[in-house]
């Protein structure tokens, strides 16, 4: 099976070029042309430009979409076009080339503010949440904390439209927590185990490496036409429902945030 991979440049494009590597046939893409070593090259596709992306996912069954502008809450300027319009360009050009499924790295942050009401705490992962004992499933109303969370929602019903409507294209999209570094000595540790608030909250959106991977490689085998899910590890104090990643997806996470951390705990060299 040959995937094209945008935005492979990044922090899970990394992650999965590497994790994916042996089974399938990999082309990536970024925003500017890179060759890496043991034969890795990047080539360029900015996905806002739709004449840059012409012909270049010709011979591909699947891409997996992460390019996106997320950090640094950015403006809306911003996300309407690396990422609003960027996945248009990238669903339309896909369509022309056939391209059979794309699976898209959608965000918690289209529901993070599911708790938020004027009186309440704005996080979902906020301990007013997580004291009701519920869990937030993907089909609960969308709640978007941030113009990005936004621009996420666009392009899950987006990649609804071209799948159920239009049927013309399969589109898985994941909800992902927060995929953490292979080695927890490469978090941010300090910054995460600042409060018991903030570290709640990452314990809560925890995906690990392996179960990251593992995750896209389902997203691109699991038979459905389109899926939204949530993507994390096996959490013990879960707040995004996995019913459905399990289920539809046929998700087995490996992993789960308590050892994670305890093993942060106990030897946090690297926190920065
Ligand atoms: N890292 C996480 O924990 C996390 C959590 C939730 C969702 N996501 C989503 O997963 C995806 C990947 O996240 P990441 O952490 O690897 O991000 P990253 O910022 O490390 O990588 C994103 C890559 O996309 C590229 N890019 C940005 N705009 C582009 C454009 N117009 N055309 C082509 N390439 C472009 C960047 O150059 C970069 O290499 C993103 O869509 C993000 O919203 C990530």
């Amino acid at each position: 099976m040959k995937v094209g991979i945008t935005g492979a440049a990044g922090l899970i494009g990394q992650r999965l070029a590497a994790g994916l590597r042996g089974k399938y046939e990999l082309t990536l893409f970024d925003l500017k042309e890179e060759a890496r070593g043991d034969g890795v090259s990047i080539m360029s596709a900015d996905v806002s430009d739709r004449e840059a992306l012409a012909g270049r996912f010709e011979g591909l069954d699947a891409i997996i979409h992460l390019a996106a502008i997320h950090r640094s809450n950015p403006s809306f300027a911003d996300v309407v076009r690396s990422n609003i319009v960027g996945t248009y360009n990238l669903i339309e050009e896909a369509r022309r080339a056939k391209v059979r499924r794309i699976v898209f790295a959608s965000t918690n942050h289209t529901q993070n503010a599911r708790a938020a009401s004027p009186l309440m705490d704005m996080s979902a992962t906020s301990q007013a949440f997580v004291d009701t004992g519920k869990t937030i499933k993907p089909t609960d109303p969308p709640a978007p904390d941030s113009y990005y969370g936004v621009s996420k929602l666009c392009c899950e019903d987006l990649g609804r439209y071209y799948a159920e409507f239009l049927r013309c294209i399969e589109f898985v999209a994941l909800r992902i927590g927060w995929s953490a570094p292979g080695n927890p000595n490469d978090a941010p540790l300090t910054k995460i185990m600042r409060s018991p608030d903030v570290e709640r909250h990452y314990r809560a959106l925890f995906l690990s490496e392996r179960d990251t991977v593992h995750l896209f490689d389902r997203a691109l085998q699991a038979k459905l036409t389109f899926l939204v899910c949530h993507a994390t590890s096996a959490n013990p104090q879960p707040v995004f429902d996995l019913t459905d990643t399990i289920d539809k997806l046929g998700f087995s996470p490996q992993d789960n945030s308590d050892k994670y951390f305890d093993d942060a705990q106990s030897n946090p060299v690297g926190a920065s």
